[in-house]
């Protein structure tokens, strides 16, 4: 929940100004859950990233990938909003693996399965010296301007559905920000089963996923599903594209994403940039 003096002080600290009404103040109210939700809303529109031009312009961003790739992975050509998600994202990554007392020191080998225009993986370049760096996607034109722009890390097309051309148990950390949210239930259990195969032993797994928080998503039928703890796939003829839209109850992630995996963490609304996504951590389990 967020107040009204939140909403107030959002417009004054990030626009410089005053709400326009109390109409605008309580739509804010009703739309979004958090604070953290009302900020990335108020930096993403248009009137924030007027006013701070340096934001975007900075060379210390770049590179920026261009318009038509942000669509078509975040569905928004914002690129602020692109550059503070994905920060977020990484650092939710941090975050949950210190929450778990699991150091950064323990990964040397670390896969961002579904990798986009490198939204998160771009910033693990200061750690590129210790760890290596993968990113793979199943879209020629992302992982072509991945290769292009992102030098420190090794980038592979893949085919919709496993395998990977990497060796068994080569990973210590695969993560996927939103990538089940856009997969068929077929293709996620054949994912896990090849996530098992290429991690270490003991190796983690993180992913995010659409869960309670997106529930208004989905129409009443579909809400009894997902409430009955099964999941929800809507569009599965464009799978892996983002209209194809996957709901996981934490149910059915717990009883049936668990298979050769260890649930470590849940958070709820977890991934940070990936707003009102759960977080899963998972660790292989070695029979
Ligand atoms: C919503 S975007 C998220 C991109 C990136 N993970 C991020 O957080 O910015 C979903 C991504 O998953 C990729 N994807 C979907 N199905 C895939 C598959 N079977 N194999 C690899 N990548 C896939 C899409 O091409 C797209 O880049």
């Amino acid at each position: 929940m967020i107040t009204r003096e939140q909403v107030i002080w959002a417009y004054r600290l990030l626009l410089d100004r005053e709400p326009e009404n109390e109409m605008v103040i309580s739509d804010y109210i009703k739309k979004y859950q958090s604070p953290d939700q009302l900020r990335d809303v108020i930096i993403s529109s248009e009137e924030y990233q007027s006013k701070n031009p340096a934001f975007t312009q900075s060379n210390l961003l770049k590179p920026f990938p261009p318009k038509d790739l942000l669509n078509l992975v975040a569905g928004s050509t914002n690129l602020p909003w692109f550059l503070q998600s994905g920060a977020k994202g990484r650092q939710s990554i941090d975050l949950i693996l210190k929450k778990n007392n699991i150091s950064l020191n323990e990964i040397s080998t670390a896969l961002d399965f579904g990798c986009g225009c490198g939204r998160v993986i771009r910033y693990w370049e200061k750690y590129s010296d210790t760890i290596d760096i993968y990113g793979c996607d199943y879209n020629p034109r992302l992982i072509k301007w991945c290769r292009k722009h992102i030098k420190f890390a090794k980038f592979y097309l893949n085919r919709f559905s496993p395998p990977l051309k990497y060796k068994n148990e080569y990973f210590d950390l695969v993560y996927a920000f939103s990538v089940f949210t856009h997969l068929t239930e077929k293709n996620q259990f054949l994912w896990l089963d090849e996530f098992d195969r290429i991690l270490c032993q003991d190796g983690l797994l993180l992913f995010s996923t659409h869960g309670e928080g997106f529930l208004d998503h989905l129409g009443s039928s579909d809400k009894i599903i997902f409430n009955k703890g099964h999941l929800v796939v809507l569009d599965e003829v464009h799978e892996g594209k983002n209209t194809c839209a996957a709901f996981h109850p934490y149910d059915y992630v717990s009883k049936k994403m668990n298979h050769r995996f260890d649930m470590v963490d849940f958070i709820p609304r977890g991934a940070l940039g990936n707003p009102g996504q759960d977080l899963y951590l998972f660790r292989k389990n070695n029979p």
